[in-house]
C-alpha cells in the first residue's frame, strides 16, 4: 500500500524504447522486444500481487505495422508464445485475459491462441490483463461511431440517447474501468494514439527507464509518485 493509501486500481502502460535499450548494448532492435517480454512477465505478477484490477499493455498498435517485416514477424512470434506459454502462470495467478484492438486484423494463430488463453481465464476473479492488440484510440472511436449509427438507422435508438455514457458502451473498453494511471517508458511525453477516450483524467506518469530494464522498484516508484497526487476530475479542491 501506498504512503496516503491512494492506490491505482487500473494501470495501462505504453511499452516503448525496446528498440533503443537493444542499440546501447550494440544489440539487434529484436533482443530488446525479446527482454521486453521478461519485463511484462515481471509486472504483470507483480501487479497481480498488488491486487490491481486491471493491467493494459500496449503491445502492438496499429501504427506498428509500418515496421519492417522481420520485425513484425518477430512480435508476433514472442506474443503466441508469451499467450502459450504464460497460460500456466495466467491461472496460476487467478488472472482474466482479455484484448482489446482490431483482434480480427491480426495474424489467424494469433487469434487462436489469444482466442484460447481468453477462453481458459474467463472465469478466473482476481486481476484483469487487457492486452491492446492492433490497437489505435482514433479508430476505436470509429468503430463505436459506426456501431452508434447502426443502431440509429436500425430505430434502435435515438439521437438522444446518445451520451457519454451510452458512447463508452460501444468502445472495445466498455467492460472495464477508465485507466487511473498511464505509465510511458523510454521517456516520449506523447500518447499515441492509446485509449484516447479511456485517459480523459487518468494520471500520467513518464519515465526515462526503457521498457526492457522496467522492474518492479520502477512500478513501485510511479505508484508512489501517484499517491502523492490529488486528482479532481475538473472539480475543486475538497
Ligand atoms: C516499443 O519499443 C515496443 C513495442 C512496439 C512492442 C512492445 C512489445 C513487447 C514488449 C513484446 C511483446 C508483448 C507481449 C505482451 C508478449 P520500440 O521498438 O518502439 O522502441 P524504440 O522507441 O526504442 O525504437
Amino acid at each position: 500500500m501506498s504512503e496516503n493509501g491512494h492506490v491505482p486500481s487500473h494501470i495501462a502502460i505504453i511499452m516503448d524504447g525496446n528498440g533503443r535499450w537493444a542499440r546501447r548494448r550494440g544489440l539487434l532492435r529484436i533482443l530488446g522486444h525479446k527482454e521486453g517480454v521478461e519485463s511484462v512477465r515481471e509486472i504483470t505478477r507483480e501487479c497481480a500481487k498488488k491486487n490491481l484490477k486491471q493491467l493494459t499493455l500496449y503491445a502492438f498498435s496499429q501504427e506498428n505495422w509500418k515496421r519492417p517485416k522481420r520485425e513484425i514477424n518477430l512480435l508476433m512470434k514472442l506474443l503466441k508464445e508469451f499467450l502459450i506459454k504464460e497460460r500456466k502462470e495466467i491461472e496460476e495467478n487467478n488472472i482474466r485475459l482479455t484484448a482489446i484492438g482490431r483482434i480480427d486484423g491480426l495474424p489467424e494463430d494469433i487469434q487462436r491462441e489469444l482466442a484460447i488463453s481468453i477462453e481458459e481465464s474467463k472465469y478466473n476473479t482476481g486481476m484483469v490483463l487487457c492486452l491492446a492488440l492492433n490497437y489505435g484510440g482514433r479508430s476505436e472511436i470509429v468503430d463505436a461511431a459506426k456501431d452508434i449509427v447502426k443502431r440509429v438507422k436500425a430505430g434502435k435508438m435515438s439521437l438522444e440517447e446518445i451520451t457519454e455514457e451510452t458512447f463508452k458502451n460501444f468502445l472495445y473498453t466498455s467492460e472495464m474501468p477508465d485507466p487511473d494511471l498511464l505509465i510511458r517508458t523510454g521517456g516520449e511525453m506523447r500518447v499515441s494514439n492509446f485509449l484516447l477516450w479511456e485517459i480523459s483524467y487518468t494520471e500520467i506518469w513518464v519515465t526515462p527507464i526503457c521498457w526492457p530494464e522496467f522492474r518492479k522498484e520502477h512500478l513501485e516508484e510511479a505508484i508512489k509518485d501517484y499517491a502523492h497526487r490529488e486528482r479532481r476530475f475538473g472539480g475543486l479542491r475538497e
